[in-house]
């Protein structure tokens, strides 16, 4: 590392931008983002001002789930590319300054998997099956499944198999795709197998994993049947057999140990960030000082839009994560949720835990005021960003890009749409690649106009070039703000306090001098014009005072 961030406890207070490989750029033409694209737009992410990226996964995959089923954990896709090309992101990333987060997928693996693939061709009861969730079925003869729980893509969690006999078989357990069957987290040859993963990518130099649907891996023994209704999304809140169970915490401990193996070399120890749809109280046991790191903090993502319910998530988040000497992480988007510009701008604008099933389908189709929502989403991301802890920007919100509702149906790719039986179109409209430059699509993205998913024809304006040439626009506010969070002793890890305000205001100090006021209500604040460092919108300056409007924000000093 040359520069910055050097410190060891870099991921408390590290504002980390996520790449998701296939729609980031693509460097040969093929119509695919790959790993080259992204270290030919390293320089974009230097110029923003974020001090790590994560990338989604970019390992050998069929792409049933966009790389999420991944059937070789050692090796780069060869369309996003190659081995030797990720050794070179790592070290150019390493080179400006940037710290690198890959994707740890350790509930499922590929069908593909050659494990998998051993498994079927084996006995039941065989070793090989015990890799995975093998069960016989229910019923006269099998042919019902093991239990009642569902996919979170829909339909039920288990596929029959044909065995190598030819006569239909055993189930296996699949919380997602079909296509992803889920590994056995009892056997050790799957533990043992993750180690290896974990110390191949660390010894190339990669700084952390994010761990996917980390709060899935270990089931609960004997795989009891949901609660009658409770088949809904796993009963995902409350005590559910399919979700975060005891057994989590040893692995969490055995990876843990495997980090901190690494604290002597240039690179410091390496971290993890856990991807877990949890409240906080259940959410920050797995970052107890021996466990895991760090863990995006979902409910503020799907918090509504308004002063009360995200006052309540801040206060709640930042006593649990105290409770734990945790570090609190702040997101507003990602590549499964429905892009803020235009969530802000719908009249429902938030999600809640006890209904979270098929979140794109609460937001697709119904109308959307996109100047509101393009409003909101900048005083979103300054309240952000002023928040204590870390901050996760996905590909695309420094543009202020909308979710593309009107992806064609023979293009969508998700597997949700397909499972949910062409209800829940999913989550392509989030995915779709990034403008950089030009007025036409692909925008600089690629020199093929075919594109693995359409880019809309009205994207002129949102590209980097332009954005880059409009002080008025997200990325220059972005820029600012990150600007300011580099330099601003205030900002990042650390503390805060409300101030009084009104239910319709969220207002509160950091020190040393650092004040945040987010409006969203009708009647104005107003501030002395001098103390402004920044604001989401222009403001209204009246005998040297501003006033902050609804769905405004301000930076201050004081
Ligand atoms: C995570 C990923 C999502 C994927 C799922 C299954 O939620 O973010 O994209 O579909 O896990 O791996
Ligand atoms: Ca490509």
């Amino acid at each position: 590392m040359t520069t910055s961030p050097t410190t060891i406890d870099w991921w408390k207070s590290a504002v980390v931008y996520q790449v998701y490989p296939r729609s980031f750029a693509d460097s040969n033409a093929d119509g695919i983002g790959d790993v080259r694209g992204i270290i030919d737009h390293l320089d974009h992410l230097v110029t923003l001002g974020v001090d790590a990226l994560w990338i989604s996964p970019w390992y050998p995959s069929p792409m049933a789930d966009g790389g999420y089923d991944v059937s070789d954990y050692c090796d780069i896709n060869p369309d996003f590319g190659t081995l030797a090309d990720a050794d070179a992101l790592v070290a150019r990333a390493h080179e400006l300054g940037l710290r690198v987060i890959i994707d740890l997928v350790p509930n499922h693996s590929s069908q593909e998997h050659p494990w998998f693939k051993k498994a079927l061709a084996a006995a039941p009861s065989s070793p090989e099956r015990n890799r995975y969730i093998f069960r016989d079925g229910r019923g006269k003869n099998g042919e019902l499944p093991p239990n009642n729980w569902p996919s979170v893509f829909g339909s039920g969690a288990w596929e029959r198999i044909i065995e190598p006999d030819g006569t239909p078989g055993q189930w296996y357990l699949h919380f997602f795709d079909v296509s992803q069957p889920d590994w056995n987290w009892e056997n050790s040859d799957v533990i043992e197998e993750f180690d290896r993963v974990l110390r191949f990518w660390f010894d190339r130099g990669v700084d952390g994993f994010r761990i996917d649907v980390a709060n899935a891996m270990v089931k609960e023994s004997g795989l009891p049947d949901l609660p009658e209704g409770g088949e809904e999304f796993g009963e995902l809140v409350g005590d559910s057999p399919m979700w975060d169970q005891p057994g989590l915490a040893a692995i969490q401990r055995r990876w843990r140990a495997i980090a901190d193996e690494y604290a002597d070399t240039p690179e410091g120890p390496r971290m993890f960030v856990a991807e877990a749809y949890l409240p906080h109280d259940r959410l920050v046991r797995y970052l107890e000082s021996d466990r895991l790191h760090t863990s995006f903090n979902f409910e503020f993502l799907i918090s509504a839009w308004k002063a009360s319910s995200l006052r309540t998530t801040i206060t709640e988040s930042l006593a649990a994560h105290e409770s734990v000497g945790a570090s609190a992480t702040w997101v507003l988007g990602n590549h499964d949720n429905f892009r803020p510009v235009s969530r802000y701008g719908k009249e429902i604008s938030g999600l809640d835990f006890s209904d979270p099933s098929a979140p794109h389908a609460r937001f697709h189709g119904t109308p959307t005021d996109v100047a509101l929502g393009r409003r909101r989403a900048r005083a979103a991301v300054m309240l952000e960003l002023a928040l204590p802890g870390s901050a996760y920007i996905y590909q695309g919100e420094e543009l202020g890009l909308p979710e593309v509702e009107d992806l064609p149906e023979e293009t969508l790719q998700d597997p949700t749409w397909k499972r949910s039986g062409h209800t829940d179109r999913g989550r392509d409209g989030c995915r779709v690649p990034m403008p950089w430059s030009g007025s036409d699509a692909p925008y600089g993205w690629s020199t093929n106009t075919k594109t693995w998913l359409p880019m809309p024809s009205s994207w002129a304006e949102w590209t980097v070039e332009s954005e880059h040439n409009d002080s008025s626009s997200f990325l220059a506010l972005y820029r600012t703000l990150l600007a300011e969070r580099h330099i601003n002793p205030a900002l990042g890890a650390g503390t805060m306090s409300w101030n009084e305000s009104s239910d319709e205001v969220l207002d509160f100090s950091r020190e040393p001098g650092f004040r945040c006021i987010v409006n969203f209500g009708t009647k104005d604040v107003t501030v002395d014009a001098e103390l402004v460092i920044a604001s989401s919108t222009p403001l209204e300056t009246r005998g040297g005072r501003v006033s902050v409007g609804r769905d405004q924000a301000v930076w201050l000093r004081t």
